[in-house]
């Protein structure tokens, strides 16, 4: 096996609080272990581009407490494809690099899959989103951020809803997965929860009228995950217009803005335990893993069972939603 003397890093889709934090500690844990560093910018479409620093310790200082991602991000159309692949490869010959930590989610993730087969590539993940929707990780950096803004967020719509005693549907990122409108739901004291995964087998919002819903509240919030199969928080207003006239429904649709902010102290942490760890496996010989963490402990993951879709969300939660909502 060859030596690795030369780390290559980048951040590749939706950013996530935390990845400068991951980033730092990645720069780091390679520069004390006497290996080279170099920060890819603009994520797949930077390596295809040539966009490459050389990254010193203080290339990361004074990042942890920040936002976003200092190598900044996107969604490369040309990686997909396999002269993109091959360009990228060529820019890695060019600045010999050896071997790649990429931080980023499913499709990150599934890029580097493709790309470490076609190439023999050595390349470590650290699951940079923040839908939680990686597989084999109790968390990912950023899911912890998102949902502490989803928090401050509902509380601040949770004054107006009761003043004017009405519905609130609430609409809160996580691509196809429910892990941010579930926990978002426990966290603000929600009368329910509307997520993806259960969308084909109930009627949710039927469920939620017929279960009493507003009896004698006289507010009540709603977190809506976006999907398709769910409709939105949009569709389920156009709904209640329809079927529930009687109730006088709001739409918010939170957006871009959990993805902001500074970390979280959880966040933080995991992201430096896990950028270093992502180093040090591959140091160990560790191939096509993600780092994930489970139980609290950092677990090596292969790439083909992290990017599988169907990351179980824990149902009982929903019922803790339900429970503590009457
Ligand atoms: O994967 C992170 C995420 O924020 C999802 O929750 C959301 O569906 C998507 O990215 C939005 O992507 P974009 O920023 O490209 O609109």
């Amino acid at each position: 096996m060859k030596t690795i003397k030369c780390v290559g890093i980048l951040t590749s889709g939706g950013d996530s609080p935390g990845m400068n934090a991951a980033i730092r500690a990645v720069t780091r844990t390679a520069i004390f272990n006497g290996l080279k560093v170099k920060g890819i910018m603009r994520g797949f479409k930077g390596l295809i581009d040539d966009e490459i620093l050389d990254f010193k310790t203080n290339n990361v200082s004074n990042i942890i407490q920040q936002g976003g991602t200092i190598l900044k991000t996107a969604r490369s159309k040309e990686f997909e494809t396999k002269e993109g692949r091959r360009r990228a490869h060529e820019t890695m010959l060019r600045h010999k690099m050896d071997a790649l930590v990429i931080i980023g989610g499913d499709g990150s993730l599934t890029g580097a899959r493709i790309f470490a087969s076609e190439f023999d590539i050595p390349i470590v993940g650290i699951p940079g989103t923040i839908d939680n929707d990686l597989y084999g990780t109790d968390t990912t950096i950023g899911y912890d951020t998102a949902l502490n803004t989803i928090m401050w967020a509902v509380d601040r719509l949770r004054d107006t809803a009761s003043s004017h005693e009405r519905l609130f549907f609430v609409e809160v990122m996580g691509r196809n997965a429910g892990f941010l409108a579930l926990n978002g739901a426990i966290a603000t004291g929600c009368e329910a929860a509307i997520i993806p995964e259960i969308a084909t087998e109930v009627d949710q919002l039927a469920d939620l009228i017929e279960n009493g819903f507003r009896k004698d509240k006289n507010s009540s919030i709603v977190l809506v995950a976006e999907s398709e199969v769910t409709g939105g928080a949009m569709g389920m207003a156009a709904r209640v217009k329809k079927e529930y006239p009687q109730f006088d429904s709001r739409v918010t649709i939170l957006g871009h803005i959990q993805r902001g902010g500074s970390p979280t102290a959880y966040d933080r942490i995991v992201a430096s335990r896990m950028g270093r760890a992502a180093v040090e496996a591959l140091l160990d010989g560790q191939r096509n893993v993600m780092i994930g963490l489970d139980d609290e402990t950092l677990v090596h993951v292969p790439f083909s069972q992290a990017i599988r879709d169907d990351k179980p969300i824990d149902r009982d939660l929903l019922k803790t939603v339900r429970i503590l909502s009457i």
